[in-house]
């Protein structure tokens, strides 16, 4: 049928490439509308996707002895989680708060009931590098806690800084403890 409409329009090659353009045109546009409709929605997406994923972590501490420490990570960040033993507990209770650089308790940095349970960002407050001290056999510094070997950072058995160009004490993220083996932080 094609064929015999050609000759009554009279527009020859050019009119059928024309209208082809125009066909491919209004598809074009058409396309370029859907495409706007649906990039708005993916765009509002998958941020909050990105963020739902990241925003907390929970981590089963059941099997963390006294004297241990893990690393996990919240938010691509390093965390510590060290179940401190009752000696490490008094050495970090029996520090004058006046003498440190940044003052905290142990209290301050745990939560009631549970100062066993040392919680922080494995990051150093100096320049950002993930001190040592976690993980079994490293080096914990002149403190007992962590130790930067970036700069030399000393923190204590509460992950304050003591000794070092580290300004403050590692951080202690949010978190709370789900049930007496799991926390989740965020
Ligand atoms: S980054 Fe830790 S001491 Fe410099």
């Amino acid at each position: 049928m094609a064929t015999v409409q050609e000759p009554h329009g009279g527009e020859g090659a050019d009119g059928v490439r024309r209208r082809d353009f125009i066909h491919i045109a209004a598809v074009s546009f058409a396309g370029v509308g859907a495409a706007a409709v649906v990039a708005p929605l993916v765009y509002q997406m998958s941020p909050s996707a990105d963020v739902l994923a990241q925003s907390s972590t929970e981590i089963d501490i059941s099997a963390i002895e006294p004297g241990m420490a893990i690393k996990a990570s919240w938010q691509k960040q390093p965390v510590f989680v060290r179940n401190l033993t009752p000696a490490e507990m008094a050495e970090a209770n029996a520090v004058s708060i006046g003498d440190l650089r940044d003052p905290q308790t142990l209290a301050d940095r745990t939560k009631p009931g549970k100062e066993n349970w040392l919680v922080t960002l494995g990051v150093c407050t100096h320049l950002g590098c993930v001190p040592l001290g976690a993980a079994e056999g490293e080096n914990r510094g002149d403190f007992g806690g962590y130790f930067c070997p970036c700069h030399g950072s000393h923190y204590d058995t509460a992950a304050r800084i003591r000794k070092g160009p580290a300004p403050t004490n590692l951080v202690v993220p949010p978190y709370e403890f789900t049930s007496d083996t799991v926390i989740e932080i965020g």
